[in-house]
């Protein structure tokens, strides 16, 4: 089906520019607007990423594509429309929100992004699964951040739109971000095509820290070299640039990144009460084999100290717990496996 997949993106190219022609100069799109500055958004980059505006009417996009000759099923199958539950027709998909559109890693426009304005549920609707847009391969941004990329050889990966977005303003011109879904291997694959390391740098609430504490493993079986951008508690990229400004943002969370152990040194010390014994105990075994995992013995030994002075234990015994914890490693290590440098030996998975 080209010809069908041809006029589809050739639809959602005039889609995008409608949308956009109606946030920058109508006046339904001027609360979309006035939004969007609010959070920080130049025109320059409104437009850069053309964002739009999808009135609140049921049809204004179905009437656009009939007048330019579209058939409204194919444009149902493509994500744009929606059939009406009586089968008398078709109605629009997205309204009343603010259009982010999504571009393949080639360029072509092959869905939407629709925030509503302000607090509500859903807070973003995404295009359905489509013949042109599979969620487990799309990455927001990829070709616009691609040249970058290859460039540096190194990519940043963010939460959402948003981040991705105020981040290209304050200057990170690699970043991107999956679809609202989790990462999947799939992903990890198109990435380690461009790049050789990845700088995660997810949302400082639990669940963002939990989502990179799952996302590490697969960057790093897929042969990238990972580290983390770790923000304050709270807050997200985007927030953190709206708040401090964009020099701020790179200076204290672009520009140091941790190791991936610092990071699950960090995590795990969370959910532990280390001002109780068992917790302190609990914590102390699970930092120990943490550091295991590290195969070169300055690295370990770097932590442990570290360990040591903190919690007044001699290095010989966290040495000694260290390893033994290797030594139960290297027998869970599947034979003649070298590829698997994966460091939660299915810790994951209970
Ligand atoms: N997401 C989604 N649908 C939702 C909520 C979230 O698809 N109902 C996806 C979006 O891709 C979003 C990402 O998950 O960008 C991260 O979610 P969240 O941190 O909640 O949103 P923000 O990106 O911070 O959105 P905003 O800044 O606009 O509030
Ligand atoms: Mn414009
Ligand atoms: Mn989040
Ligand atoms: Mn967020
Ligand atoms: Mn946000």
């Amino acid at each position: 089906h080209d010809a069908d997949r041809t006029k589809i993106i050739e639809a959602h190219e005039l889609t995008i520019k409608l949308y956009h022609h109606v946030l920058n100069n109508t006046k339904q799109g001027q609360a979309a607007k006035q939004y969007l500055r609010e959070r920080g958004l130049s025109d320059k980059l409104i437009d850069h990423f053309m964002i739009g505006y999808a009135p609140e009417e049921w049809d204004v996009l179905a009437r656009f594509l009939t007048k330019r000759g579209y058939e409204l099923a194919l444009m149902e199958k493509g994500g744009l429309l929606s059939a009406k539950s009586d089968g008398s027709g078709y109605v629009d998909r997205f309204r009343n929100r603010i259009m982010f559109p999504i571009w393949d890693r080639d360029g072509k426009a092959a869905a939407f992004a629709g925030r509503i304005i302000g607090e509500g549920q859903p807070k973003y609707l995404n295009t359905s699964e489509t013949m042109l847009f599979t969620k487990s391969k799309t990455l927001y941004n990829l070709h616009y951040a691609r040249p970058a990329i290859r460039k540096s050889k190194q990519v940043v990966l963010f939460e959402g739109y948003m981040d991705v977005i105020k981040s290209w303003s304050a200057g990170v011109k690699n970043g991107i971000a999956t679809m609202g879904t989790a990462l999947t291997d799939e992903h990890c694959a198109i990435l380690r095509r461009q790049a050789e390391e990845v700088i995660v740098c997810y949302d400082g609430d639990d669940a963002g820290q939990a989502a990179a504490f799952k996302s590490i493993p697969m960057l790093e079986n897929a042969g990238l070299k990972v580290s983390v951008a770790m923000l304050p508690k709270g807050k997200d990229p985007d927030d953190y640039i709206s708040e401090y400004g964009p020099e701020a943002f790179l200076r204290e969370t672009m520009d140091q990144p941790v190791s991936v152990t610092k990071f699950k040194l960090i995590y795990s010390r969370k959910n532990h009460i280390l001002l109780k014994e068992e917790g302190r105990k609990n914590y102390l075994l699970e930092a120990v084999e943490t550091i295991a995992e590290l195969d070169s013995s300055t690295e370990r030994e770097v932590y442990l100290k570290e360990l040591s002075r903190e919690f007044e234990i001699t290095l010989d015994s966290l040495k000694q717990d260290c390893f033994q914890k290797r030594q139960e490693l290297q027998k869970k290590k599947p034979q003649g496996d070298n590829n698997d440098n994966s460091w939660n030996n299915g810790r994951n998975e209970k």
